[in-house]
């Protein structure tokens, strides 16, 4: 097996007492087993657990061979989906791609060019993407699990009528690629109805922990990332941290510590990387923290950073702001390439001591520079190191977090596998636009907001 990735609570250990990890010790077997053993709350949704040593290859295969005639006939891979049916794929996609993908030479990036959409109501960003796909051959992949979100469906819409308008309706399915529920749901249904070819959500694996199903996969494997490798690295992490032991499981130490340092007063957990092209990746974990843990009056609040961009920014507000945050750390030992700093026979800016180094030497100085400076600040700092920034490298980690969450959110005792906050603004939402059967509910909404005007 690879190396592993590095967990490291060192940093914090000042907030971290050798006899505070003891307590936790027969807590976390007891959230392992409730978790292997699916009796604990949110039980029905315990499919990714074990997930990467049981996809359906038959499902992996179907996966590439629609990757392939998507790259094969099509400039642009329209992706659309929100939440767990939007962040995964865009975080993966980001970290396996290259940062500028979309304006790569064709050539060089054997791939179509892929734009996400149906994660906000922009008309604006609906419009300009209209402009950017005019002309070009167009596929589509709708991910939607109940294929009711507002968003994506009304993107759906509209993209799906391009398509006809420009392919006529025999040509428009072959282009629209649906991930979505295995056999209910209206995208189901549709997809069923209009015979485009369908890929599924396991009815046991919610959005936020989908990302290695149909729903990461389709989008990697057509964007030309390698979707075997993602797998592998997620079945590796599932044999490293199956022990339910605490000392010899990182991944249930990162849990423990997070619950450690929030009894404590540390409410916010900041997530932050040095690389951007982490920068969805956060916002993966973000969706994975927040619906998981934040609900009946608890949880960490997570927030996102992308440094060294937002040491000028946040920087000033970590190091002496209110003291109620902690920061989870990605590092990568390894970059993927180095650029060379060059000698200035003026040295006007004083920069001739860095001549023959790398950025990325400068980019690891930044890190332990603000690593200690933060720590001396009073910030806790738990550290991930990832060998490489690789596909394989990927798997791992988001395996490491999903994991870590479940057994996180049952140590802080709420189900972390629900997420009735997002399910009721979905449903206000669908009365106040006056969809049938919520009448009732629309009038009620509507009398409390005129009665604030
Ligand atoms: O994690 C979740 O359940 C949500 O974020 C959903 O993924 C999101 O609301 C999209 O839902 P759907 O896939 O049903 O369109």
């Amino acid at each position: 097996m690879e190396e592993s990735i590095r967990f490291d609570y060192s940093h914090a250990a000042p907030f971290l007492l050798p006899d505070e990890w003891e307590p936790y010790a027969d807590a976390v077997k007891l959230a392992h087993h409730m978790l292997h053993n699916k009796t604990g709350p949110g039980h029905e949704w315990l499919g990714w657990v074990d997930w990467p040593i049981r996809c359906d290859q038959a499902e992996v295969l179907k996966i590439k061979e629609a990757a392939a005639q998507i790259r094969h006939d099509s400039d642009v891979l329209l992706i659309i989906g929100i939440g767990g049916s939007y962040l995964g794929a865009k975080a993966v996609l980001d970290i396996v791609g290259h940062t500028f993908s979309n304006t790569l030479q064709r050539d060089r990036r054997q791939a179509p060019e892929v734009y996400f959409v149906g994660n906000q109501l922009s008309a604006g960003y609906l419009n300009h993407l209209l402009d950017i796909i005019d002309g070009k051959d167009v596929s589509i992949n709708v991910i939607s699990k109940s294929g009711t979100t507002i968003e994506p469906a009304i993107a759906f819409r509209l993209f799906r009528d391009y398509l006809q308008k420009k392919y006529g309706a025999a040509g428009a399915q072959k282009r629209i690629y649906a991930t979505t529920d295995a056999s209910t749901g209206a995208l189901s249904k549709l997809a069923v109805e209009a015979g485009y070819p369908r890929f599924d959500i396991p009815r046991d694996i919610g959005g936020r922990f989908s990302v290695l199903t149909a729903v990461g996969l389709l989008p990697t494997a057509a964007a030309g990332g390698d979707i075997d490798a993602l797998l592998l690295g997620a079945a590796h992490a599932h044999a490293e941290y199956r022990t339910p032991e605490l000392q010899k499981n990182p991944c249930y130490q990162y849990a423990v510590a997070r619950n450690l340092l929030y009894r404590k007063g540390k409410l916010i957990e900041l997530f932050v990387g040095y690389e951007p092209q982490q920068r969805f990746f956060a916002e993966w974990w973000k969706q994975l923290f927040s619906e998981s843990e934040g609900k009946s009056g608890q949880g960490i609040f997570p927030a996102t950073g992308a440094f060294s961009t937002d040491l000028h920014s946040l920087g000033q507000y970590i190091q002496e702001g209110s003291r109620h945050l902690f920061e989870t750390v990605l590092w990568v030992d390894e970059p993927e390439s180095d650029v060379m700093i060059g000698e200035d026979p003026a040295d006007v800016d004083g920069l001739n001591f860095l001549a023959g180094k790398g950025i990325d030497y400068v980019n690891e100085k930044a890190f332990e520079a603000a690593l200690l400076a933060h720590v001396d600040g009073g910030v806790p700092n738990l550290v991930l190191t990832l060998p490489r920034q690789s596909a394989y490298y990927l798997g791992r980690l988001i395996y490491f977090f999903e994991k870590a969450c479940g057994i996180s959110g049952y140590l802080m005792g709420v189900n972390p596998f629900d997420q009735p906050g997002v399910d009721a603004y979905k449903e206000n939402m669908f009365a106040l636009l006056g969809k049938p059967g919520y009448e009732q509910q629309k009038m009620e909404l509507e009398a409390r907001i005129n009665r604030r005007s």
